[in-house]
């Protein structure tokens, strides 16, 4: 029994689950050092040449408002640079000598007021450094009329108030700087009214419809049933702005049967035996619509989807342009060439005219 006795207790040891205590959590690693470092203070303030000889004092001044009145003949000379190197189209020297130049005035410009602000700071303005406590951001009433005396100090240290050369001369560095880029921007505009120049293309009556890019008159009988043709005014290759015009100019020929277009009111005349010509410049931000649907008489413009409906004057069917793609009224000349009869009858490209 002993025996047994011993066993039974050897088992229950075995399987007893020793209990440990669990670790007290650490109260944090904050170390607050008993030796804390002190502050040392601002170093003594050692006062300038400026300070101490009135002479120096004046050299000073001298030389900040010189360089306010050179970056005034910067900016000048930047304006006159602009206009007297004209960049010459096609012509790769004009265009390096006017960036040189206009660069040199602009930096002489810019230089100016910088070097002549920190050389003002540097040596003229006081001097000594002043350490400031953290306050929320609103002051009491005393702290902020003792803002306001702060600022009557700094004009008075500054001498901003006083020195009237530099104040001067600064005030007219400040207004000349942005007189290049007034001229740089408004030059970005066209030279001529950019109204007539967006609303009138090269088509005028009689000018043949030729193929994009050759050039090549097309004839009525050369336009078959589904057929697709890209198309420019003839004499566009041999203009010196081809891009410009091609860009306004630009048009889609496609050839359906007759019975198939609505033809409204006015625009009876305006087709030859079912082809018709539309605009390939998208109403809605100018892309080119370059994909013909044969079998639904879809124009389809590759950029944001917009669909019009050949069959229906080019409406708007899907997509986010607004108005119709803009037809050409074309006919046939006595050799059988296709033919404009007039401009288009309303602006091509994106419908912002429409608004304006
Ligand atoms: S430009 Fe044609 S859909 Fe946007």
């Amino acid at each position: 029994m002993a025996q047994q006795d011993d066993g039974g207790s050897n088992a229950a040891a075995g399987s007893a689950v020793v209990k440990s205590e669990a670790p007290v959590p650490s109260p944090g690693t904050a170390v607050v050092a008993s030796d804390a470092f002190e502050n040392p203070g601002l170093p003594p303030h050692r006062l300038r040449v400026t300070d101490l000889d009135p002479r120096k004092d004046r050299v000073a001044e001298r030389r900040v408002y010189t360089l306010f009145y050179l970056s005034i003949v910067g900016s000048i000379f930047a304006v006159a640079a602009y206009v007297a190197f004209p960049i010459i189209p096609g012509n790769s020297a004009s265009v390096r000598l006017n960036t040189l130049f206009l660069g040199l005035g602009i930096a002489l410009g810019l230089l100016g007021i910088g070097i002549g602000a920190i050389y003002w700071s540097k040596n003229l303005m006081r001097g000594d450094e002043m350490s400031e406590s953290r306050h929320p951001t609103r002051g009491s009433e005393a702290t902020r009329a003792r803002a306001v005396e702060i600022f009557k100090e700094g004009n008075e240290e500054s001498g901003f108030g006083r020195r009237s050369l530099i104040r001067n001369s600064l005030i007219g560095a400040l207004v000349a700087t942005p007189l290049p880029a007034i001229v740089l921007f408004r030059d970005l505009a066209p030279a001529a009214d950019p109204v007539p120049l967006l609303k009138e293309t090269m088509w005028r009556e009689g000018t043949r419809l030729t193929k994009d890019p050759s050039g090549v008159p097309i004839k009525a009988s050369d336009v078959t049933l589904g057929s697709v043709f890209h198309v420019i005014p003839e004499g566009l290759n041999d203009k010196e702005d081809r891009l410009e015009e091609k860009a306004k100019a630009a048009v889609l020929l496609m050839r359906l049967r007759p019975e198939d277009l609505k033809v409204s009111p006015g625009r009876e005349s305006w087709n030859y035996n079912g082809i018709v010509a539309y605009s390939k410049i998208c109403t809605h931000v100018g892309c080119p619509v370059a994909l013909y649907e044969q079998q639904t008489h879809h124009l389809l413009c590759p950029c944001h989807s917009s669909t019009f409906d050949v069959t229906n004057e080019c409406k708007v069917i899907f997509g986010p342009a607004k108005r119709p793609l803009p037809q050409l009224p074309i006919a046939v000349d006595s050799e059988g060439y296709l033919i404009a009869q007039s401009d288009f009858h309303e602006p091509v490209g994106p419908s912002f005219w429409e608004r304006s």
